[in-house]
């Protein structure tokens, strides 16, 4: 299978609601509860796209397979170059193909040129797939908090896991937006 990687435009905004929505009445990849509506999801590919990357991920015929994106790790400006990164592929997108693997590739080099400097994953603690990939990737775990968040009945943790992307030792400018690289 050929896969594109391509920046998403609104256009996406009904397959990534499709797909995240797969797995919200699951435990281990969201803490969230209610599927935010499509309009919501058009926003937030908008909205994402002035500071971060937004990616799709598609094979031939244009079906999308998944799609990685960042956002602010926390509010506070001086936490600017830190990003939080989410991925997610489609429920019937091949697995242990690489594509989580080449969606993150071309994320990275594309925060790394914006001038961000650490990139953190936020995962539910039974996500296995997640936790083996975040480590291929080069992560580590840098916390792991219990009871972080409560569904389907049960305490759920959560890990972070942060890696380096950026030169700390470089000149200091506040991340480029996404249209200026
Ligand atoms: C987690 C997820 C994104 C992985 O996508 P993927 O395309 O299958 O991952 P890759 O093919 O790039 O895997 C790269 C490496 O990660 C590790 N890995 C990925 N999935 C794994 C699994 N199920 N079990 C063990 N290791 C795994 C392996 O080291 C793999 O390399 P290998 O196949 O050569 O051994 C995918 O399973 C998914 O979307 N799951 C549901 C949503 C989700 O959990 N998102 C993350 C929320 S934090």
């Amino acid at each position: 299978m050929e896969i594109r990687i391509r920046l998403a435009t609104e256009d996406d905004a009904q397959a990534v609601h499709d797909i995240y929505g797969a797995y919200v009445p699951l435990d281990y990849v969201t803490f969230t509860i209610d599927n935010p509506s499509v309009e919501s999801y058009r926003e937030k590919i908008v909205h994402t796209l002035e500071k971060y990357p937004f990616l799709i991920a598609e094979d031939e015929s244009g079906k999308v397979l998944g799609y990685t994106y960042g956002s602010p790790l926390r509010p506070h400006d001086a936490y600017q170059w830190n990003v939080e990164w989410t991925i997610v592929l489609s429920p019937d997108a091949p697995r242990r193909q690489g594509i989580a693997s080449a969606l993150y590739e071309e994320f990275a080099k594309l925060l790394a040129k914006q001038g961000y400097m650490y990139v953190y994953g936020v995962l539910v603690d039974n996500n296995a797939a997640s936790i083996a990939l975040h480590k291929s990737l080069g992560f580590t775990e840098v916390g792991h908090f219990e009871n972080a968040g409560f569904k389907l009945g049960k305490w759920r943790g959560i890990i972070w896991m942060v890696k380096k992307i950026g030169d700390t030792e470089s000149k200091i400018h506040a991340p480029y937006k996404l249209s200026d690289i």
